[in-house]
């Protein structure tokens, strides 16, 4: 008996990168391959990566670093690797790395099994990293077995960004913006709908700016992101619905507006502000001021009151003085976000900002990164105090990861509420539950 070719994929990044690990998941399953989850098992290894900050890099490569000794041993084993960071060095990476195989950019996925086929037969490294400007995402409907469908999947709109913020390597790892066409995007989520998928999370780097790549402006005809969100949350069956990520100087009234129209519609914005100063958001490039970002912010509110926001801050961006993280700092007390994503600032290759000369010391960057997450902590369990006492509509997720024997469930706001529940409960129902108590990262409740 032959014995079929086992897949291992590992991946590391963003939520598009888990999007594009399941695509290639499913390609090679078409073509044959059997995915494992033991690399030791392997056949073919394909690493995705991530390349945002410096460490998230470093880990991929490490990784591919220790496969060297398993392709000494099993000399047939092909690696791959994929992704941002597969982009951001192209061939140059069989110097550092010769036992790679295959370096895969985002936008060649889909020529994954053909390029395996290749290697196969003709066992020469090979590079598939072509950024078209004419690309266009494929029609691609995700492959759901009957026993395995989960209660809430990614549906990519758009992928690559034409915003070169100074700090930010995706406009060179993920090329210039692609919207996906409308009738596919609607295609798939009836697809994932009909299948019994009850949460849909739209997903690209920029959504707002959905359909608006060729000029900035809408073509005649052409769909706005608030009118794509309209057209999904009125698919049969499309309980929940979310979307990420959203850059501020894009958010227009008309998105806002669709919080109070939607019912489905969850009340949750991630909208990464970066810094509280006006300088250094000049400096990156963000076009916007934290007037205008605490001007949308007020009205987003006025439009869905209680949403939850929640945003994304670098901390020692080049030339970053004590007097702007006092800005960043005093930010945090103006908007009281009820989640944040902190990073210290690191060095991209490519990016502009790579060659600023006023980097901030690392210790420095640690200590106003510890600060600023030590008063978010503070606020986050304000914010969940916030809740007790009141009556949240949860969609069950699974088994609580924290606390044995309970259920746990996301608010529409996305915070994780556990609770006790019977044995016959089902991811993606949709119950109602009392908060008894805040955590610092989830809320406890009584299922009523
Ligand atoms: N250094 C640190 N953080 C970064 N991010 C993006 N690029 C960098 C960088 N060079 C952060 C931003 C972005 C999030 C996804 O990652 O906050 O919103
Ligand atoms: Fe990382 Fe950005 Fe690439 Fe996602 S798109 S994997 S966050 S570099």
């Amino acid at each position: 008996m032959i014995r079929q070719k086992q897949a291992y994929i590992e991946t590391f990044g963003c939520q598009m990168n888990d999007r594009d690990s399941e695509i290639m998941g499913q390609l090679l399953t078409e073509s044959s391959y059997l995915l494992t989850s033991k690399m030791s098992e392997a056949d073919v290894v394909i690493i995705n990566t991530c390349s945002i900050r410096g460490k998230a890099e470093e880990k991929a490569f490490s990784l591919l670093g220790r496969l060297k000794k398993k392709k000494q041993k099993k000399p047939s084993l092909i690696v791959a690797i994929a992704g941002c960071v597969a982009q951001q060095e192209g061939n140059k990476i069989f110097e550092r790395m010769p036992h790679i195989d295959l370096v895969l950019g985002p936008q060649s996925i889909y020529r994954l099994p053909e390029l395996l086929k290749d290697l196969e037969k003709n066992k020469h490294n090979k590079t598939a990293t072509e950024q078209s400007t004419s690309f266009s995402i494929p029609a691609f409907l995700p492959s759901l077995k009957d026993n395995l469908i989960p209660h809430k999947k990614f549906v990519t709109i758009m992928q690559g960004c034409n915003n070169f913020c100074t700090y930010c390597v995706v406009p060179y790892t993920r090329g210039r913006e692609v919207s996906r066409k409308l009738e596919d995007i609607l295609a798939e989520v009836s697809h994932l709908a009909a299948k019994g998928i009850k949460e849909i999370t739209l997903l690209g780097q920029n959504v707002n700016s959905y359909g608006l790549e060729k000029t900035g402006e809408l073509p005649p005809g052409g769909t706005s992101f608030p009118d794509l969100l309209r057209a999904v949350a009125g698919i049969e069956g499309v309980a929940r619905l979310r979307f990420t990520t959203s850059n501020p100087k894009d958010l227009s009234e008309d998105l806002m507006c669709c919080f109070t129209e939607l019912d489905n519609l969850c009340p949750h914005f991630h909208l990464p502000v970066q810094s509280g100063s006006n300088d250094v958001l000049k400096k990156m490039n963000r076009k916007y001021t934290i007037e205008s970002y605490l001007e949308k912010v007020a009205k987003l509110r006025g439009y869905s009151p209680g949403i939850a926001i929640t945003t994304d801050i670098i901390v020692g961006f080049p030339g970053e003085t004590e007097n702007d993280f006092e800005a960043t700092m005093d930010l945090l007390e103006k908007i009281r976000f009820h989640g944040l994503f902190s990073f210290k600032y690191s060095d991209r290759p490519h990016t502009r900002s790579n060659e600023f000369s006023d980097k901030v010391p690392e210790e420095i960057k640690s200590k106003r990164l510890a600060r600023l997450q030590s008063r978010q902590e503070e606020i986050n369990m304000e914010r969940n105090l916030e809740y007790v006492g009141q009556t949240l509509k949860i969609m069950v997720e699974g088994a609580s990861k924290s606390a044995e024997g309970q259920w746990s469930g996301r608010t529409g706001s996305n915070h994780i509420v556990n609770f006790n529940g019977h044995s016959n409960l089902r991811p993606g129902q949709i119950l109602e539950v009392t908060i008894d108590e805040a955590c610092l990262h989830s809320l406890r409740g009584t299922l009523i």
